[in-house]
């Protein structure tokens, strides 16, 4: 079944073709996205979004097409028409389309394309079992905090990881542990978490943003600094979030079990408060 699709001010569905062949987000990667989740038909932290993405805009030089008002009028009309309850939307602005050339055109209109999709959000299993990960380097561009479209750095860390048997990449550079390659990384150290801080080698993720503020309400101590690949392999538990996994337990680092292999204290507390976070956030 086709899933809802804004396109540039209308709406229609993902069977229709819509973009060009000269979309500079084709040709170049030159454009921003975002991956937001919604519930009962209802976005959840829209107005966080939209913030990192007008940031991501500004950054890149690429004008933003809308005002905080009407994004959220239009993609809280997409998620209304969408057929399902709960999914996400992927929504992406590009630098528009122009003839091939590196040089972008001065009067250029940018390129709006988001789209609703139905998703497995995990299970309470799978949020008390967690995941495995493995590390490798991090082979991404300079401005990891911008959540541009080119991908491929952390698609080659996320195929290597599935190739492992393991769902998530742990990205590694200057001997210092950055994020996962689609999520934000913590590790918890004597009741306290530790995460990178925000800097151009990481995304404002989010979430993480979230469970920073849930962890100082819980009286959890929190340390935003790079932690050292070697204290990966002491931790007492660690845990990725993101939008599509919310708070999930890493059970695993390259094959070395974290803490006593079950979901810690400091991760369930963060898990169920973040979870009932989510659902206010969203009205339901
Ligand atoms: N990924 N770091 C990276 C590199 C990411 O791609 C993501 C999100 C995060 C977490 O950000 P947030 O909490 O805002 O979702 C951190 C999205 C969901 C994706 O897979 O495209």
């Amino acid at each position: 079944m086709p899933d809802i699709l804004y396109f540039n001010g209308r709406f229609t569905t993902t069977d229709e073709r819509v973009l060009g062949v000269e979309d500079r987000g084709f040709q170049f990667g030159d454009g921003v996205y975002e991956v937001f989740k919604f519930l009962g038909r209802r976005p959840a932290f829209l107005a966080d979004h939209f913030r990192r993405m007008q940031r991501g805009l500004a950054e890149l030089e690429i004008r933003s097409p809308w005002d905080e008002a009407r994004f959220t009028s239009a993609m809280r009309e997409l998620v209304e028409r969408t057929a399902f309850d709960d999914g996400i939307v992927y929504l992406q602005v590009t630098r528009g389309e122009a003839e091939r050339s590196h040089f972008w055109p001065d009067a250029i209109e940018p390129t709006v394309v988001a789209y609703s999709r139905a998703f497995q959000f995990p299970g309470p299993a799978k949020k008390e079992r967690g995941i495995k990960v493995i590390t490798t380097s991090d082979h991404r561009w300079h401005f990891c905090n911008v959540k541009s479209l080119n991908l491929l750095g952390n698609a080659m860390a996320k195929k290597q990881a599935q190739r492992a048997g393991a769902d998530e990449a742990i990205l590694l550079g200057e001997g210092f542990v950055r994020e996962g390659a689609s999520s934000s990384f913590f590790a918890v150290k004597n009741g306290g978490i530790v995460t990178h801080p925000l800097d151009e080698r990481i995304l404002p993720g989010v979430v993480r943003d979230r469970v920073i503020g849930l962890a100082l309400g819980a009286k959890i101590r929190v340390d935003e600094r790079p932690l050292r690949e070697a204290e990966l392999f002491d931790l007492d538990e660690a845990f990725i979030t993101s939008t599509t996994q919310g708070v999930m337990p890493v059970s695993e680092i390259d094959g070395r079990v974290i803490g006593n292999s079950r979901r810690g204290e400091v991760t369930t507390t963060l898990q169920s408060r973040f979870d009932q976070l989510e659902l206010r956030e969203a009205g339901v």
